[in-house]
């Protein structure tokens, strides 16, 4: 299965890592907007104008499925874009919320904190859907200094600390911390340590379980070449990619 992976910029890369490395895709062909990125902190409307412009380019593309890293878009435009795709187009939402579900033993007690950007925070999909199944403890908050941090490298120390102190201070310490943005699972291991070994989920290794479970995917894979195209300095997407481990 040849799969295309849309994301704003360059943190999707996360998601393609993971996909890359489940050994259950045959090609990936990833497409980062990076002319126009961050999407994290624009409208629904432009958002969306954007996101149909990447499903026109997949709709010409030789691939048989695609995968939507970026949260913005999938808890803003997914609908739209299943709705003009040419082939089944699949979203961080539901697989990071299948994800919850497997590591809450107790939904009514775990406590839950959600942390994205300021549109997928503002939609309101995440808490919806999580409150729908019965979670009782869900803090949600946008961290949208995260994303600079991660495209600077900055996965830990000091700037980071006082980012966390900034955001978290005044929260009840979370169980679970859902990654609601594709630059997060860089930080994963620091909040994590910042909260004292809280569980976190990663969208890219939640959107491989969730196509294993749904699509009956098995690894076969040695290896799954990655095309990468990017709407601005592709040079610059492909180094962060063998940066953060991809194969290219
Ligand atoms: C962004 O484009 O602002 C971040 C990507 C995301 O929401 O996952």
């Amino acid at each position: 299965m040849k799969v295309g992976v849309f994301d704003s910029g360059v943190g999707g890369l996360t998601v393609a890592r993971s996909l890359q490395q489940s050994g259950c895709f045959s090609e990936l062909l990833y497409y980062g907007d990076t002319a126009r990125v961050p999407y994290g902190n624009k409208d629904s409307n432009t958002v969306t104008r954007y996101a149909l412009e990447a499903v026109e380019f997949f709709n010409g593309a030789d691939v048989d499925a695609l995968v939507v890293a970026c949260n913005t878009v999938s808890v803003t435009a997914l609908e739209a874009m299943q709705k003009f795709s040419n082939k089944p187009v699949y979203g961080v939402l539901e697989p990071g919320v299948m994800a919850l579900q497997q590591l809450a033993a107790e939904p009514s007690s775990a406590r839950v904190l959600v942390i994205a950007t300021r549109s997928t925070i503002k939609s309101n999909a995440y808490q919806q859907r999580i409150a729908d199944l019965g979670f009782q403890h869900v803090t949600a908050m946008a961290t949208p200094l995260f994303v600079p941090m991660v495209e600077e490298e900055i996965y830990a120390g000091p700037i980071l600390d006082e980012a966390f102190k900034h955001y978290f201070r005044m929260l009840e310490t979370p169980d679970i911390v859902l990654l609601g943005c594709t630059h997060f699972p860089l930080l994963a291991d620091s909040i994590s340590t910042y909260y004292g070994g809280a569980k976190t989920i990663h969208s890219g290794e939640a959107m491989v379980a969730w196509l294993k479970q749904h699509l009956d995917l098995e690894a076969r894979f040695d290896k799954t070449p990655i095309q990468i195209l990017a709407t601005e300095n592709v040079e610059a997407v492909k180094r962060t990619a063998l940066r953060w481990g991809l194969n290219l």
